[in-house]
């Protein structure tokens, strides 16, 4: 039986933010944001919106687009490092406002960016352990990304979620079923339970990224070892490769990393290779992981969602050129795990394909560098939602201790 994502839905906040408006407010080359780390735009919460809103709004999307019974989902994973209480999970939230039946299992996933994939492959095993059931499961990863005003991350913020319906025979992306994984205790990225903003040592944090990198590529190439021919690479069979990405400079650096060692473990091909290595490398990116990047250069790091937001935006532009073909997906998560696998785009691609990231890129409200600063200085304090708010939720606020959530349309009533 094969198991995969048969659909994605995708929610991004419609406040952005053009970074070169960022770079020249804090006095540096907009060249610097645009080519130095790739990014162009980043995408910002509206006050009335928090994790649950964005996970939720995604997760209707999903189920909408599907045209599948909340009833009928029997595992509900939010895969958050956003998450809005210590006890109490995001998805159970995210539970009660899709309408979702009490026959479900529902829990939050946290390691970092790496817990979307984690709920993925939990996901796509509770799937496979019930081959006669035809079991879908809900996999929800959203994130708000925040770093201090003015530091070095402010650029690679974002926000965003990306909604997977994990079954049986899935239309839009069949999952391998071998992985390769790395893990390992470093301080890169952490955020303790008091701060709003990430703690980050940047530079540390993609030395750790490419450890992770060669960890899980390593492990995962000598799972595949005895079908490749002497002289093949492991990405001679893969039609795109996508990679975590709170940058995408990052990729470009990941895909570098990756080419060599993929390389370097042919024989006769390596020593032909190795003196153009630079120009081979770079030639290799654009082919397979350059035009996976363009909505998260417009959108910014988005922690769980990010490998799923380059999956999801890369299958609704080119998904039916891909049918039939094999990628190969790296995901990444500070502190830190890291998980490196394949699947094949079945033919079926076509029918399911849009995924929602077009149109909201496209209906998105531009806000200047003041009113950037004064949204993520409010962060969620559940004021009205903003004219032409395209969210299924709102965040009202929290009274009693308790927080509350409503539809858009049930406030302006
Ligand atoms: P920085 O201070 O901007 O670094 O911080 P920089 O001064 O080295 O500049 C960055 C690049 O711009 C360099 O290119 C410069 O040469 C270039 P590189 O050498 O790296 O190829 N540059 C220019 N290019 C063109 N024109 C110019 C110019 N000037 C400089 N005029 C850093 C960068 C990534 C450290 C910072 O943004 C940061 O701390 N970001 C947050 C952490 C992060 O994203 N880390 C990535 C790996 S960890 C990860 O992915 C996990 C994460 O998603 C969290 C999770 O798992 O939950 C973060």
């Amino acid at each position: 039986m094969s198991v995969g994502i048969d659909r994605f839905a995708v929610y991004v906040p419609q406040y952005a933010l053009r970074l070169g408006d960022l770079a020249v407010a804090r006095g540096v080359p907009p060249e610097k944001l645009t080519e130095g780390l790739g990014v162009r735009e980043m995408a910002i919460a509206a006050p009335c919106e928090d994790v649950v809103t964005l996970a939720a709004t995604a997760g209707a999307r999903l189920l909408r687009a599907a045209e599948v019974d909340p009833a009928e989902i029997g595992m509900l994973l939010v895969a958050t490092e956003t998450g809005v209480d210590h006890s109490k999970p995001v998805s159970i939230f995210v539970h009660d406002l899709l309408g979702i039946g009490p026959r479900c299992r529902v829990y939050e996933l946290k390691h970092a960016c790496y817990a979307g994939t984690a709920a993925l492959m939990t996901a796509a095993d509770w799937v496979r352990a019930a081959p006669g059931r035809a079991r879908q499961a809900l996999v929800i990863a959203a994130d708000i990304a925040r770093y201090e005003i003015g530091s070095p991350g402010e650029p690679t913020q974002g926000a965003g979620a990306v909604a997977m319906l994990v079954r049986p025979e899935p239309r839009a992306f069949v999952l391998g079923e071998q992985s390769g994984t790395y893990a390992g205790n470093v301080h890169d990225f952490w955020r303790p339970l008091d701060r709003r903003e990430a703690i980050v040592d940047g530079k540390y944090s993609v030395a750790c990224y490419l450890d992770a990198l060669t960890g899980a590529f390593t492990d995962y190439r000598a799972l595949e070892r005895p079908a490749l021919e002497p002289e093949e690479a492991l990405s001679d069979r893969l039609a795109r490769i996508l990679y975590h990405t709170p940058f995408p400079k990052m990729a470009t650096k990941a895909h570098r990393r990756l080419v060599e060692l993929d390389w370097r473990a042919t024989r006769a091909r390596w020593a032909a290779l190795e003196p153009r290595l630079e120009d081979e490398a770079a030639a290799s990116y654009r082919a397979l992981a350059a035009s996976g990047l363009e909505a998260v250069a417009r959108i910014g790091n988005t922690y769980t969602a990010s490998l799923y937001l380059c999956l999801a935006s890369l299958l609704e532009a080119e998904g039916r050129a891909l049918a039939g073909r094999r990628l190969g997906l790296f995901s990444y998560g500070s502190g830190c795990c890291a998980e490196f696998f394949t699947g094949v785009v079945p033919p079926s691609v076509g029918a399911v394909a849009d995924a929602g990231v077009g149109a909201l890129l496209g209906g998105r409200t531009f806000v200047d560098v003041e009113a950037y600063e004064r949204l993520i200085r409010a962060g969620d304090t559940g004021a009205a939602p903003p004219p032409g708010f395209a969210g299924d939720f709102v965040f009202t606020g929290v009274r009693d201790a308790r927080r509350h959530y409503a539809r858009p349309g049930v406030l302006a009533a």
